[in-house]
């Protein structure tokens, strides 16, 4: 078999036109939307990541504001920022990049942003309502990861779908989305026994962990949809996700590439619950 491949960049760009006419709508009315961007300390990818947030935004219509931080930053000075963009009324979402140094707490970080503008999703008071089915922000990667799914019109409900990877970004969210959309859902981690023996019987397969080659074609289903969230880089430096790519398109129905697949999925559903943060405000 070869595998279809679904196109991150294809989906993106359908998506991202959607939200620079609405977008384009609130700025008529003077109510242009907002993106603040905190990044602390100089991780090489965290700036790549971040940069190309911005330059999405920029793209769309979208109003940005990058606020970069040496890695000394204390945790006081990053939390009277987030106190101060939680009131600018320019402001709709806001993101700090992770991981954050090790002398900042994290979790007292996104507590402190304003749940209404968290279009991570990744506030408690999010997550919970994620988990109730009532969600306000679905966190983006996530979110892309479903819009994917939904791109090629397959069929959830009754699926059996397996997420390697518990992380609160995008293994947790993940297995909830696909819960609320109907499949039956195992959740696999770094101490998961046999991982293989899970992964053969996914219908829907989605690689968070960020080891590269932890899934290879031999633990794929023959015809499964592969979703390869991972970004690393192989021997030569070149980018490559969590599955052995040239493996899986001998055996799935679908994959995604890395790059090209779910990463400008994740911007893309950052613009959109931006958006959707402005329209609501
Ligand atoms: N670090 C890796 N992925 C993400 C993300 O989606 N949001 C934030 N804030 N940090 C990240």
């Amino acid at each position: 078999m070869t595998s279809k491949i679904i196109d991150g960049n294809l989906l993106s760009k359908q998506i991202r036109t959607e939200v620079a006419k609405r977008a384009a709508a609130l700025t008529a009315q003077g109510r242009q939307p907002g993106l603040a961007v905190i990044l602390v300390g100089d991780s090489q990818a965290s700036q790549v990541y971040v940069r190309n947030k911005i330059k999405s935004c920029e793209e769309n219509g979208i109003h940005s504001v990058f606020e970069k931080y040496d890695a000394s930053m204390t945790e006081a000075e990053l939390l009277s920022r987030v106190h101060a963009l939680n009131h600018d009324p320019k402001i709709h979402g806001i993101l700090v990049q992770l991981p954050l140094p090790a002398h900042i707490d994290s979790h007292k970080v996104i507590e402190a942003i304003a749940a209404e503008k968290d279009v991570d999703g990744f506030h408690v008071s999010n997550a919970g309502l994620l988990m109730t089915g009532q969600p306000l922000f679905r966190p983006c990667t996530p979110y892309g990861v479903m819009k994917m799914l939904e791109s090629i019109d397959y069929p959830v409900r009754g699926a059996h779908a397996v997420v390697v990877g518990a992380s609160n970004i995008v293994g947790k969210p993940q297995a909830m989305l696909l819960l609320q959309a109907g499949a039956t859902v195992t959740i696999c981690n770094s101490k998961t026994r046999d991982l293989g023996h899970h992964t053969r019987d996914a219908d829907i397969l989605v690689v968070a962990t960020g080891k590269r080659n932890i899934v290879t074609g031999d633990m794929i289903k023959p015809g499964a949809v592969v979703i390869d969230v991972g970004m690393n880089r192989d021997d030569a430096g070149k980018l490559c996700g969590d599955v052995d790519y040239a493996g899986a398109c001998e055996v799935a129905g679908w994959v995604t590439p890395v790059p090209g697949g779910v990463g400008p999925m994740t911007i893309t559903m950052l613009l959109v619950n931006t958006l959707e943060a402005a329209e609501r405000s």
